[in-house]
């Protein structure tokens, strides 16, 4: 029995697929490289010596899901593969909706085909949406949201709301992550500047030279600097909490949702600042107006978890940080 991860060759996907063969447990990867390099994959294999089942595929294709699935036996499906910019999306709304939802509904359909019952959703802080107070906890309503990028998340956290409803066997899980950096301690893997605009790699960008300066979106948030908040989280303790959802899938019924997150958030200026110091280079910056669809500040309770499913970050922000950037001192060009 095999776990199917969509999105398996792109950043976070590449840390969960690595930390599951790091169990033994057998991956086949779906990836369509839209937005991530085959290479990412022939690392993993570099660094865990096992070969990879990579299927080259788009989950929109149905004969290819059809066909996947009637190949492998697969226990459960983690599904990473999605567009992820929430400026981009205001602008490409229909492309996140088509990809994402879309995408998702023809899995999700071709998984009940094939009868596989389980199904591990990355989702995102963003659905707890505008009026939600931090600390997020997992009972909150979640509403308002402000992107169509975080509403493609919202609608599929309904649908596996409603499918655990009509169809008993269904386990739906939904992680969500907030905000997800650093790299794998190896610097084999981690997150490629040329397919991204998350903060952490334009600020690598820029100490690289690759850009002037960064811009930063907003300096008038009623946050103690001004800039928005974020609650970050290393990518391998977020990785790992999929190792934890896979080792207590059997008491958990129907749909069920976890913040991964640190319970900590710092603001821009405080990651410039963090990063200046462990670099040694001086990031000039530029306040430009907010990004459309940004939230000022949020930040996980992240005790469900911890409690149910024995799940603790272990990396602080200095770790984060550090990792990160010695990803980008030894792959300047990404996967290049
Ligand atoms: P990523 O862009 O690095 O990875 C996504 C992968 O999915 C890429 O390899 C891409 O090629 C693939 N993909 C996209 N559409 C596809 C399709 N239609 N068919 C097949 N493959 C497709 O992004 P990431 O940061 O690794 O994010 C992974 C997941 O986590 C996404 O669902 C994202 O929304 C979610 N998430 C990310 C963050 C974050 O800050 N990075 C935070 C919360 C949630
Ligand atoms: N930011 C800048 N300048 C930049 C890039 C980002 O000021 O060049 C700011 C943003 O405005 C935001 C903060 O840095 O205030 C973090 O922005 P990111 O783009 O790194 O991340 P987001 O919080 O917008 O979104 C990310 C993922 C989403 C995910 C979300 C969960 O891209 O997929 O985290 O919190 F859902």
């Amino acid at each position: 029995m095999a776990i199917l991860v969509t999105g398996g060759a792109g950043y976070i996907g590449s840390h969960v697929v690595l930390a599951l063969l790091e169990q033994n447990i057998d991956v086949i990867v779906l990836d369509n490289l839209s937005h991530s390099s085959r290479k990412s994959i022939n690392r993993i294999e570099k660094l865990i010596d096992k070969k990879i089942i990579f299927i080259e595929g788009d989950i929109r294709n149905r004969k290819c899901l059809r066909n996947l699935f009637s190949i492998h036996n697969i226990f459960a499906v983690i599904h990473l593969a999605a567009l992820k910019s929430v400026g981009e999306s205001i602008f490409n709304s229909l492309e996140y909706y088509n990809n994402n939802i879309s995408g998702t509904i023809l899995l999700l359909e071709e998984m009940r085909i094939a009868k596989i019952l389980n199904f591990i959703f990355s989702s995102s802080a963003t659905i707890y949406g505008a009026d939600a107070l931090s600390p997020y906890t997992e009972n909150m309503t979640i509403s308002g949201t402000t992107s169509p990028y975080s509403t493609s998340k919202l609608i599929i956290e309904l649908f596996m709301q409603h499918l655990s409803k009509v169809e008993p066997a269904f386990t739906g899980i939904a992680l969500r992550y907030f905000n997800p950096i650093g790299a794998h301690e190896s610097s084999e893997i981690g997150e490629d500047s040329s397919f991204t605009s998350n903060l952490l790699p334009c600020i690598a960008q820029v100490a690289t030279g690759k850009m002037d300066k960064l811009i930063i979106f907003g300096n008038d948030y009623n946050t103690p600097d001004g800039t928005a908040q974020r609650d970050y989280i290393h990518v391998v303790d977020l990785a790992k909490g999929h190792i934890r959802i896979l080792n207590n899938l059997p008491k958990i019924k129907g749909y069920k949702a976890y913040n991964l997150g640190s319970g900590k958030c710092f603001s821009v200026l405080e990651i410039i600042k963090i990063f200046e110091k462990i670099s040694g280079k001086k990031i000039p910056y530029e306040f430009k107006l907010r990004r459309v669809g940004d939230l000022p500040s949020f930040w996980a309770d992240i005790s469900l978890a911890k409690n149910e499913l024995n799940w603790f970050p272990k990396y602080n922000i200095k770790d984060m940080i550090c990792d990160m950037w010695n990803w980008y001192l030894k792959n300047p060009n990404g996967f290049l």
